[in-house]
């Protein structure tokens, strides 16, 4: 049966004294700095300790490459190149997610079929379980209010839509839509919420390349869907998924509400491509406004990335740009697209790993993202010499295309979970040992943006 959710409660599990089964030793973030380290992981594969230990287990040492905990992506659809959901979709996503340092994925509901049922919700548990190379959450979308607490029994979080998207025709509205988020309120899970008003949309605009989306689908419209979401009730496990645009930003943080920015928003323009690999829910933005995102993540002012991993077949996205679907592949390329700014000087190591690990972490209630003791064994080892470009055919993924085709990345050489190796030398060696989890706690609200401990 599935635990409750306590809330409140921050900490990770209670650490039991005990010998540790290895030493991984490297350098790592503490205080801010990076420094020598020994980390001793237990045989139950959490972190025991960090810092210098006298123990004989066995020893592996990484040079001076540098050991983060595994990222958790709070945003991706896991489909097959068909748009279908299923263990073969399961299988190569959370491969790929392993890949690019990934330890955690949240899969949203809107898949073919949608998570709209408990029945549905247990038939995508059982395509996660023996298939996933990393852990999956699953997110639940309620088509009608009622169906809220039966599916709060068995789901990560919820997916609100306000807007029309892949596989969403008639997102709710109005007195609807309040009966939702009152439903939600106190429950305790995560609420991820598209914040589009598509009252705010102006179809009448010709769309046939991403400045005319934009025009389409215009910032106002994540504005006046935010200023709804803020009125939500307090009690609201509120998330705001892939914020584009500065104001936004500055509306969340003042009232302490979670949200993630992707890497499409945060390095693409409008102006990236005129096709329709460019074309996503919510648009690219003006050159003037990505610029001025990136800067707000890079002060840290942007608690939490995720990816919207959408992969769309490569001949969905071939056809005429108003007919073709929205969104693009990205859990394989997210870490290592930002590591290589980290590697330009563009970002902090500390502030991307409190947005990629810590943040979304703790923000599903998880015991991962930080080196801490009783936090789980789950590390990456980067080695920042070895900087490498993105060869979209050479991804792992089904689709075979990037908009990220030939950018600078720094892929995780090592990725270790529960204390074992699933990625070596860059290639994936695990075994299909993800499991479905659900939040273990909840973080007080003024945690879910607010600063760090140091990691
Ligand atoms: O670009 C997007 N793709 N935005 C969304 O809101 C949905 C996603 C998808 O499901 O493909
Ligand atoms: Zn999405």
């Amino acid at each position: 049966m599935v635990p409750p959710v306590r809330p409140h409660r921050s900490r990770p599990r209670t650490v039991v004294p005990e010998a540790p089964s290895l030493i991984l030793a490297g350098r790592a973030l503490v205080g801010g700095r990076l420094q020598p380290v020994e980390i001793a992981v237990g045989e139950d594969g959490t972190i025991r300790s960090i810092g210098r230990t006298r123990s004989g287990a066995p020893r592996h040492d990484v040079g001076d490459a540098v050991i983060l905990p595994a990222a958790t992506d709070l945003h991706v659809h896991l489909r097959g190149p068909d748009g279908k959901s299923g263990p073969e979709a399961v299988a190569r996503s959370t491969r790929e997610a392993a890949l690019g340092g990934v330890t955690l994925v949240g899969d949203m509901p809107n898949s073919d079929p949608p998570v709209d049922s408990v029945d549905r919700l247990e038939s995508k548990e059982a395509s996660v379980r023996g298939q996933a190379a990393v852990d999956v959450l699953l997110y639940a979308s309620p088509v009608r209010p009622t169906a809220v607490e039966s599916l709060a029994r068995r789901a990560g979080g919820f997916k609100i839509f306000l807007s029309p998207t892949t596989g969403i025709d008639e997102p709710p509205t109005g007195a609807e839509l309040d009966a939702l988020l009152a439903r939600l309120s106190g429950l305790g899970l995560p609420v991820s919420v598209h914040a589009e008003d598509p009252a705010r949309f102006r179809p009448q605009v010709p769309a046939g390349d991403p400045l005319g989306w934009d025009m389409r689908r215009p910032p106002e419209a994540e504005t006046a869907a935010v200023d709804r979401l803020v009125a939500a009730p307090a009690a609201l496990r509120l998330h705001v998924a892939h914020v584009t645009i500065p104001g936004t930003v500055e509306t969340l943080r003042n009232r302490g509400v979670s949200f993630e920015s992707t890497p499409h928003h945060l390095l693409l323009s409008a102006r990236a491509g005129a096709d329709a690999r460019f074309k996503v829910n919510p648009p690219l933005r003006s050159e003037t406004e990505r610029r001025a995102l990136w800067d707000a993540f890079a002060r840290g002012e942007i608690p939490c990335l995720a990816s919207d991993h959408a992969p769309h077949p490569v001949e969905a996205k071939a056809l005429e740009f108003e007919r073709a679907p929205s969104g693009m592949p990205g859990v394989e390329t997210m870490l290592p697209l930002l590591l290589a700014r980290v590697r330009a000087g563009d970002l902090s190591l500390a502030t991307l790993v409190a947005a990629a690990c810590e943040r979304p972490a703790r923000w599903l209630g998880q015991p991962l993202g930080r080196l801490a003791p009783g936090h789980r064994a789950n590390f990456l080892v980067v080695d920042f010499r070895a900087r490498t470009r993105i060869a979209a055919s050479a991804l792992a993924g089904a689709v075979g295309w990037s908009a990220f085709d030939g950018w600078e990345a720094i892929r995780p050489r090592e990725h270790w979970r529960d204390g074992q190796r699933v990625v070596d030398g860059g290639e994936y060696v695990g075994r299909a040992a993800g499991a479905v989890v659900r939040p273990e706690y909840a973080p007080a609200p003024p945690e879910a943006v607010g600063p760090l401990r140091s990691v």
